[in-house]
């Protein structure tokens, strides 16, 4: 049987940083994927989140895939919140010192992709997990090859990176799972149409939120807020953009254009605790679970990675596991933040069926207006606020 320093399971964002910088330290890691490169690169059902915080963007740079993401991204200062008619600009650099970039999250896993593998890095691609064993002392990972043969990989090290639908996860024996739906999704499309302003709008509207994101100058990413049990067929395109279109009022237009992609987003929040058993740890989704009103998925993802590398390199190249040991702990203070600010931000601009949460709600609408102080909460914890600070060594070492 094949035997390998750490065996990471999921292509995703994390699976992709965490396997990249290890290899740059001269720890051999190999990274098994159940779908193919192409899915991962191209498939429309993968386009997720667009925005880096501050520290993402510079994980990215400092791990060497970040050179395409500085020229075809766009750094914003900021970011639009319109409520009550009228719109409320954020100017993060003011209020936070710091920006953003806008870059999909599939865009960076493409870049990821090319930069492991012309380093020599090993992706094994269609090559589903459907067993961990031994994961306390010497763990073995079963998989299926694209062929259909099942074969064994023995390693040091197991890392679950496989998502919110996370087949590692339920292999972590005490795992407690906290977690909590919502009582709406979103409807999600891409479209080639100019953005509705050169920065995101988060709107919250008597008929429900949307957002106005973007890919590109001429790619917009929107999303409606919907009913949980809402049908994609309910929504053609017409009343998509006149619906966006509603909840934008007296703030700005969107114009109707070609629709690439329409989805569905369920939105919850999940944490597992612990991230880790023996020579076992999750990372990323496979761990945690944000709606993404906060945009905060692949950020939190970079911020595990970031704890983890710095933890198994610490074992590999000084022999200390203290880190290892520590690693949940550690990680839950920036997951809970960004889980604490994504319900923030969800519960702040989602309309509410329950009339006394709904005008609670407005409240703070109001105070976010009035208040600086509240502004700049906002900005810290969008921008990334464990990049700053006394925890920023933990995570800006790579
Ligand atoms: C996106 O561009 O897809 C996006 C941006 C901000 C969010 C969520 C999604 O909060």
């Amino acid at each position: 049987m094949r035997r390998v320093q750490v065996a990471i399971v999921g292509a995703g964002p994390a699976g992709l940083l965490l396997a990249h910088l290890l290899r740059r330290a001269g720890v051999e890691a190999v990274v098994l994927e159940a779908r193919s490169r192409a899915y991962l690169e191209t498939s429309p059902h993968r386009i997720r989140a667009g925005v880096l915080e501050w520290g993402t963007k510079e994980i990215a740079l400092r791990a060497g895939v970040g050179e395409r993401m500085l020229q075809e991204g766009l750094e914003h200062r900021g970011v639009y919140l319109a409520f009550h008619g009228e719109a409320l600009h954020l100017d993060f650099l003011a209020l936070s010192g710091k920006t953003i970039w806008v870059y999909g999250q599939q865009y960076l896993v493409r870049d990821m992709i090319r930069h492991h593998l012309e380093a020599g890095g090993e992706i094994l691609f269609e090559h589903e997990v459907v067993g961990l064993e031994g994961l306390e002392e010497a763990p073995v990972l079963l998989y299926r090859t694209p062929e259909g043969r099942e074969g064994r990989l023995a390693s040091e090290f197991v890392v679950g990176a496989d998502g919110s639908h996370s087949l590692a996860r339920q292999h972590l024996p005490g795992a407690r799972v906290q977690q909590k739906t919502y009582p709406f999704a979103w409807l999600g499309i891409l479209a080639e149409t100019p953005p509705a302003a050169e920065e995101l709008i988060y709107a919250s509207h008597p008929r429900g939120f949307a957002l106005f994101s973007m890919r590109s100058p001429t790619l917009s990413r929107n999303y409606l807020q919907v009913r949980p049990d809402e049908k994609l067929e309910a929504w053609p395109e017409e009343r998509i953009w006149e619906e966006l279109n509603w909840r934008l009022e007296g703030v700005a237009e969107v114009k109707p254009g070609p629709l690439l992609e329409k989805s569905l987003t369920p939105m919850r929040s999940l944490v597992v605790e612990p991230m880790q058993y023996g020579r076992f740890f999750l990372v990323g989704d496979a761990a945690h679970v944000v709606p993404p009103t906060g945009a905060k998925g692949m950020n939190l993802a970079f911020c595990d990675v970031a704890v983890l590398c710095r933890a198994l390199l610490a074992y590999y190249q000084e022999g200390d596991s203290s880190l290892l040991n520590r690693y949940t702990q550690d990680a839950l203070r920036h997951v809970w933040q960004a889980e604490l600010f994504s319900y923030w931000m969800t519960t702040l601009l989602h309309t509410l069926e329950d009339p006394f949460e709904e005008a609670l709600r407005q409240a703070k609408l109001r105070h976010l207006r009035e208040s600086p102080h509240l502004q700049r909460f906002l900005a810290e914890n969008y921008v990334g606020l464990y990049t700053s600070g006394r925890y920023a060594d933990t995570l800006l070492h790579v």
